[in-house]
């Protein structure tokens, strides 16, 4: 009989640091935000059946359609990361301020960022979509937690992942120590590890961007992106961070998120999106940047704070940066 892998937890309790309070925590969050990617991979699966189709009828605080999924899936986050006791201080995508954290907000020793339904415009047409999260060990010591424990750059980040729900739900993690995937087996319920230590794919001449806009880009991006049209690389867009991400990461090439004349910071989330896919990134050897500057070491200057970014293979983000002067 073949073996069967380790879960996620049973890796997790094994890919502890010394910046950890407790050996067990990051078993602890990871489990919690698996839990909570089982929740909402199910409800996609059946979100036509459900009504869970279309817009709550808001917009949230970045000003973007709020779907139902992306309310019913920041609670299902929040909900087990609390039940934890272990998380002090949260912030998401779909909250214009932090999360309450009731009493751990006194007692938890960590802070978590996410977005809990990343490329929510895709669940209408059941194409993929993800949940990003990054972890911070607490900063503050006076009670209760506040937004300095959670207005940092992403190289503070004791670990981040995602969970991509595509024809498959893969659970991605790293705590510093590369990069592992977990793929959810239905039948058990559970996340077996199925990549460990996953290397970012060698360049490949592939770019994924909204190149829609691309008019309204800068000078920079239009040339970089003249250039790799011109050296034949292909386009390949899902339109949902971390599925292009991922996409990358397995089969090589960059995706662009680049500011324009209109927003100059782009559209993406430094907290909630960039930094932790950068992270992953970086541990996968590969790279993300602003244009001049790594992701990693940009300082949020307010939760909602929006960079461009360019991530995926490092050779690739370095010759865009090219274009940028860096
Ligand atoms: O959360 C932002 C996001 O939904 C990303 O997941 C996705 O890559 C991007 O926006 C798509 O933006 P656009 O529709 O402008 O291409
Ligand atoms: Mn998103």
């Amino acid at each position: 009989m073949p073996v069967t892998p380790p879960n996620l937890f049973q890796h997790a309790m094994d890919n502890s640091n010394d910046e950890f309070a407790s050996p067990s925590d990051l078993a602890i969050l990871l489990n919690a935000i698996g839990s909570s990617g089982k929740f909402i991979s199910s409800e996609i699966n059946r979100a036509a059946l459900r009504d869970f189709f279309g817009s709550a009828g808001v917009a949230n605080v970045t000003g973007d359609d709020q779907q139902k999924l992306d309310v019913i899936g920041d609670n299902v986050v929040a909900e087990a990361l609390l039940t934890t006791g272990l998380v002090c201080a949260m912030s998401s995508e779909e909250n214009a301020g932090m999360i309450d954290c009731g009493d751990a907000a006194v007692t938890g020793e960590y802070v978590v960022v996410f977005d809990p339904v990343d490329g929510s415009s895709n669940i209408d047409v059941a194409a993929p979509i993800g949940t990003i999260f990054g972890i911070y060990r607490r900063l503050s010591e006076g009670f209760p937690a506040g937004q300095v424990d959670v207005l940092r750059p992403g190289n503070e980040m004791l670990a981040a992942g995602y969970v991509l729900y595509g024809s498959s739900t893969i659970f991605a993690y790293t705590s510093g120590d590369g990069v592992h995937f977990f793929t959810l087996d239905p039948t058990l319920g559970d996340y077996l590890l199925t990549n460990e230590n996953v290397r970012s794919h060698g360049s490949s001449l592939v770019y994924s961007a909204n190149e829609g806009n691309s008019p309204k880009w800068h000078d920079a991006d239009q040339s970089w992106v003249a250039h790799v049209k011109s050296e034949g690389y292909t386009g390949r867009y899902i339109g949902a961070l971390v599925a292009d991400f991922h996409r990358n990461l397995m089969k090589g090439g960059i995706y662009a998120y680049p500011g324009d004349k209109g927003n100059p910071s782009g559209k993406l989330r430094l907290l909630f999106e960039c930094a932790p896919l950068a992270f992953i990134a970086e541990q996968a050897g590969g790279a993300a940047t602003n244009g001049t500057a790594r992701i990693r070491d940009l300082e949020p200057d307010q939760l909602h704070h929006r960079t461009p970014m360019y991530i995926g293979n490092s050779k690739e983000v370095k010759l865009l940066g090219k274009f940028h002067g860096s």
